[in-house]
């Protein structure tokens, strides 16, 4: 699907098209991908320029730090013998999601089904769809990837979703995948005690069209505890409670084969923790200014993994001596877990200034910007800032050398 993904050129042919061609098109609800022509015709250019001529506000992928991040995650694993799954959620692109793979990741995480579609459609066939797939359209569609990629694996927490995927499996003529979500203190989804879980396995494994899989219990608000031994004493406490849910499921007589949890902030904890089979990182291979201030084993900073990611602005006007104007806002920088971070913030603040423009307030007379200068931010949540773009601008030592589809933005179908 690229036109090369060799050496130095990674400039890639791959879009909604692509997807339709395998039967997926209709369920394009969300920002469409960049179709194909405008990759290839419009990206082509680039390649082997100077990073300053992409189009601002351009999302930006920092290689050699990116492949750091793949090796450091793939090494932690497998010295302790646990396999992982990254979460596609974070970077919505079969592109990076076979990186990952390639780097010796298990398989991929989708945090819905629109995701899985993109994944599946993308050539990545082993995918475990992370929120449960609810209603008779969507599970029609969930059938429909899981008769292309047979590891598809769905989670579930009640027995009412387990008779709906049951039902619809039997009518497609399909065995599906399917683990028990349980809830390990984020209380989002999942069943919320261990002798639930062990019913909704009981009822997933006596459908003769569905198979248990597992476990899953994300632990999502544990990874951003901050202090390691806060974030691990909060993790142990949600590894117990997957552990007696999994204890449960297996007195009734089930065997538990996959029990996935865990993300960035706690990988080096719940890797070790027995009985887990796989984690399920997403940030790591971004990372962004809220995870860095969590901290470290060993430091105030978390920076086991390097900020990869960032986002490039243009100052656009220069209205007064105390002021300029880039060309990045809301739409470009997501906010939900605060401000953006400048990676040079000597003697300025920033501030939006709206949809598409950001304001530095110059407060060092000696920090000066000329209209066309350029202006780039560590994004404060990486998979919400992804979300506003449809490519990655991969870089290596300031020279573009792909431009990557973000083919599932939008996709929270
Ligand atoms: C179910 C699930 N698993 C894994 C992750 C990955 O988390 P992180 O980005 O902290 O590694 C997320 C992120 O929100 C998630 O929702």
């Amino acid at each position: 699907m690229s036109i090369s993904q060799h050496g130095r050129r990674h400039f890639v042919k791959h879009s909604a098209l692509v997807v339709g061609s395998i039967g997926l098109t209709g369920h394009t609800a969300g920002a469409a991908p960049a179709s194909t022509e405008e990759l290839s015709m419009g990206y082509e250019q680039y390649i082997g320029l100077p990073v300053s001529e992409a189009p601002t506000p351009a999302l930006l992928v920092d290689l050699d730090i990116f492949e750091k991040n793949l090796s450091q995650m793939a090494d932690v694993c497998r010295q302790r013998k646990c396999a992982y799954r990254p979460h596609g959620k974070a970077h919505k692109s079969s592109l990076v999601g076979k990186k990952q793979l390639a780097a010796g990741a298990g398989g991929i995480c989708a945090g819905k089904l629109g995701e899985a579609e993109v994944f599946v459609a993308g050539g990545i066939l082993d995918v475990l769809i992370t929120t449960e797939v609810v209603g008779r359209r969507k599970i029609e569609r969930l059938l429909q990837i899981a008769k292309l990629a047979p590891n598809l694996k769905v989670v579930a927490d009640s027995e009412a979703n387990v008779a709906d995927l049951a039902a619809s499996a039997r009518a497609a003529g399909l065995r599906l995948a399917v683990l028990v979500d349980v809830n390990v203190g984020q209380n989002r989804t999942g069943v919320d005690t261990a002798d639930t879980a062990a019913k909704v396995a009981q009822a997933i494994a006596s459908s003769r069209s569905l198979r248990f899989a597992g476990v899953q219990a994300y632990g999502g608000t544990n990874m951003h505890v901050v202090g390691y031994e806060n974030r691990r004493a909060a993790s142990m406490w949600a590894l117990e409670r997957a552990t007696k849910a999994r204890a449960a499921i297996e007195k009734a007589g089930l065997t538990v084969e996959m029990m996935s949890v865990g993300g960035t902030g706690t990988y080096n904890i719940d890797s070790g923790y027995p009985g887990v089979t796989e984690i399920q990182p997403g940030s790591y291979i971004f990372m962004d200014s809220h995870y860095r201030s969590i901290g470290g084993e060993s430091s105030d900073v978390y920076d086991d993994f390097g900020t990869a990611l960032s986002v490039l602005t243009t100052v656009i006007s220069r209205p007064s001596k105390g002021r300029a104007i880039t060309d990045g806002g809301h739409k470009a920088l997501s906010t939900d877990s605060g401000l953006p971070m400048l990676k040079d913030t000597r003697g300025v603040v920033f501030q939006l200034g709206g949809d598409e423009h950001g304001v530095l307030l110059i407060k060092d007379p000696t920090r000066d910007f000329a209209i066309g200068d350029k202006v780039e931010f560590i994004p404060s949540h990486c998979d919400t800032t992804v979300n506003l773009h449809n490519v990655f601008w991969a870089v290596r030592k300031g020279l573009i050398e792909g431009v990557w589809p973000i083919e599932a933005r939008g996709r929270t179908d």
